[in-house]
């Protein structure tokens, strides 16, 4: 083997990428002109790249033998990298499913819970697994049908089937109340618990919804509604301390996040969780 053989052997994208850090690192410690300067200098680089690789794919349009090979060639890491660096390629399957789990992960991730890509089964399957809390919960099937389902069909209508991976289950012997982040179907039962102006920020207000007791807390411009009783032995929350968005439990001191209700003590139970909605000015729950 020759020697440049040898050396381009060496050159990885996680090398090359590497490198660009390093140096960014650098320039990152510079003053706000010179680092303007080397911006500017990158985009200009970046765009005289851009139309000399645009003009190649230009050229090769009308010999469809050329275009294969082109687009074989974007199997190689660096080759996908740098033509998806500058929008000549389309994201591949992996990247838009990949950015369709991130556009729910903060609902899965607000009720203690995620969700990764195990696998593609070309054409049409993916196969998700649903981690953390939301694999020991029984609204888990809600969750894959109304969140991670309807987000990978959105970003990738070719995929059809989307497939549940046996999950790590954190809690599989602990009876968890949980409602699925997305369970918002247009045939909930909504009924008024209080009036929107009537809620303090930061503080709770128990309200009897249907013959159960509730607790809501207005966080910012958010209003969240749980069950008012406690995950430990089920003792009402109402008197509960409520700081730094924490809610104690009076009893013995189990500690809640009030924006998800998840428990801050025991991470693997949870507040139980009820649909709220804010309609001109009117406060209404779904009771789970
Ligand atoms: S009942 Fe709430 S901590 Fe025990």
């Amino acid at each position: 083997m020759s020697s440049s053989n040898s050396v381009t052997a060496e050159i990885t994208l996680e090398k090359l990428l590497k490198d660009i850090e390093s140096l960014e690192a650098v320039v990152a410690t510079w003053d706000e002109h010179e680092r303007i300067t080397v911006a500017a200098l990158k985009r200009a680089i970046d765009d005289l790249n851009k139309e000399a690789l645009t003009r190649v794919i230009r050229s090769l349009k009308n010999t469809p033998a050329a275009m294969t090979a082109l687009k074989e060639s974007t199997a190689d890491e660096v080759v996908y990298s740098v033509l998806r660096h500058h929008g000549l390629i389309k994201p591949s399957l992996h990247e838009r499913i990949e950015q369709a789990l991130d556009s729910v992960r903060p609902m899965l991730q607000g009720h203690g819970g995620n969700v990764e890509l195990v696998s593609i089964d070309l054409p049409s399957t993916a196969v998700v697994r649903l981690i953390g809390a939301c694999s020991g919960c029984p609204a888990s099937e809600l969750t894959l049908s109304e969140g991670v389902e309807k987000a990978i069909k959105e970003y990738c209508p070719e995929i059809t089937e989307i497939v549940k991976a046996k999950g790590i289950c954190t809690s599989s012997d602990t009876p968890v109340n949980f409602v699925s982040p997305f369970a918002r179907g247009q045939d909930k039962k909504w009924v008024f618990a209080v009036e929107f102006e009537q809620l303090p920020e930061d503080k709770l207000v128990v309200c009897e919804v249907e013959g159960q007791s509730v607790i809501l807390a207005r966080l910012e411009n958010n209003v969240v509604c749980y069950q008012n009783a406690c995950a430990h032995l089920g003792m009402p929350l109402d008197m509960g301390e409520v700081s730094a968005g924490v809610l104690k439990c009076p009893y013995h001191s189990f500690e809640y996040l009030l924006k998800s209700g998840e428990c801050l003590t025991v991470p693997e139970v949870q507040l139980q969780t009820h649909a709220v909605r804010v309609v001109d000015n009117r406060v209404e729950v779904s009771l789970s």
